[in-house]
């Protein structure tokens, strides 16, 4: 992710050199502290090292093999070190391999998710009564972020539209906004300003309630470390990675399109919808092909990330181009 207005850099093509170059200048002490933590993190992690604090998930029901909904890509899963150390979490660094060792720490006891606006049951839930709402199923999803990296994940979570339904959303409602944490405290990413904090993104409603739109809380059955977003985030594996807003403490229920964090920074670069589409370019790079973690080669990249008989029908009528 980067963003253009604030220096012009058309002279760098390649968004991952691009990004890091940028990063460093924007967040100037921050991005240089990330450089050195992610150094050190880089000599620490030798296997021992890469411990990670996450509790086995109750429950946890596999998903059917059965791909034709969507819920199981039948492709080889990214491995959970990778998972776990390619991160894109600016509350915490920019340093992609930095994320996992800056947010090591985070406190998350006491979470709780304040689900309201236009629903007739509004309600400030602590994280055990939104997790006691569905037992949590296997998600085995491709997720492809807008940079041009992909990872098949195995979440852990339910339909979003499970706890939508427990609010019961009025007829006004069209949108649902969702906001994560904001604690420079906790978060001390959220010290600089790379981006306006907090961290903001929404769906439409009827993209909000497809099944497919999962509230996560874990990943290879165990409980989301905090680099992957804990304690709870959402997962739309048919749109660009940054739709999927980690740490979520507001859902709000809207009745027009609300902000999000990427389209603010640069508006001509990350739409609202951000569907996958690979015949729709950044303006900075090609979305046709894309690498897929631990693989070499790259890969064709799929329209809707390969979801579109699932949620092709969304988007009937609309011009992609100018919806991107
Ligand atoms: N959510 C918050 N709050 N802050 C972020 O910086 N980054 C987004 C998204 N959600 C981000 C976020 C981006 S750009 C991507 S690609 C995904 O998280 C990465 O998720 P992962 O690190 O679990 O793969």
């Amino acid at each position: 992710m980067s963003e253009p207005n604030k220096i012009s850099s058309h002279e760098i093509t390649d968004p991952k050199v691009y990004f890091n170059r940028r990063a460093f200048i924007q967040t100037g002490i921050l991005a240089a502290s990330a450089v050195a933590t992610g150094l050190v993190y880089r000599k620490l992690n030798h296997p021992a090292a890469g411990k990670i604090k996450t509790a086995r998930l109750e429950g946890v029901i596999s998903a059917a093999t059965d791909t034709s909904n969507g819920f199981h890509v039948a492709e080889a899963q990214t491995s959970f070190q990778d998972i776990t150390h390619y991160n894109n979490f600016y509350e915490f660094t920019t340093d992609k391999e930095g994320v996992a060792a800056a947010s090591a720490n985070f406190q998350t006891k006491g979470w709780q998710v304040s689900v309201e606006g236009l629903v007739r049951k509004p309600k400030i839930f602590d994280l055990d009564d939104i997790l006691k709402i569905s037992a949590p199923e296997e998600r085995v999803y491709r997720m492809r972020c807008v940079e041009g990296w992909s990872m098949v994940i195995p979440w852990a979570g339910f339909s979003l539209s499970k706890l939508l339904d427990v609010v019961e959303p009025t007829s006004d409602a069209k949108f649902v906004a969702f906001e994560t944490l904001l604690d420079s405290t906790r978060m001390p990413g959220q010290r600089s300003d790379v981006l306006n904090w907090p961290y903001i993104e929404g769906l439409r409603l009827d993209e909000a309630m497809h099944p497919l739109t999962l509230l996560a809380s874990g990943i290879y059955g165990n409980s989301l470390p905090p680099q992957d977003g804990a304690p709870i985030r959402l997962v739309t594996p048919w749109k660009y990675g940054f739709k999927g807003i980690k740490s979520i403490v507001k859902i709000k229920l809207v009745a027009t399109q609300p902000r999000t964090t990427w389209n603010e920074a640069a508006p001509n670069e990350y739409g609202f919808y951000a569907n996958v589409n690979p015949q729709v370019d950044h303006p900075r790079w090609s979305q046709a092909t894309e690498q897929r973690i631990g693989e070499s080669g790259r890969r064709t990249t799929l329209m809707f990330n390969g979801y579109a008989e699932q949620v092709g029908h969304l988007y009937a009528g609309m011009d992609l181009r100018k919806n991107f």
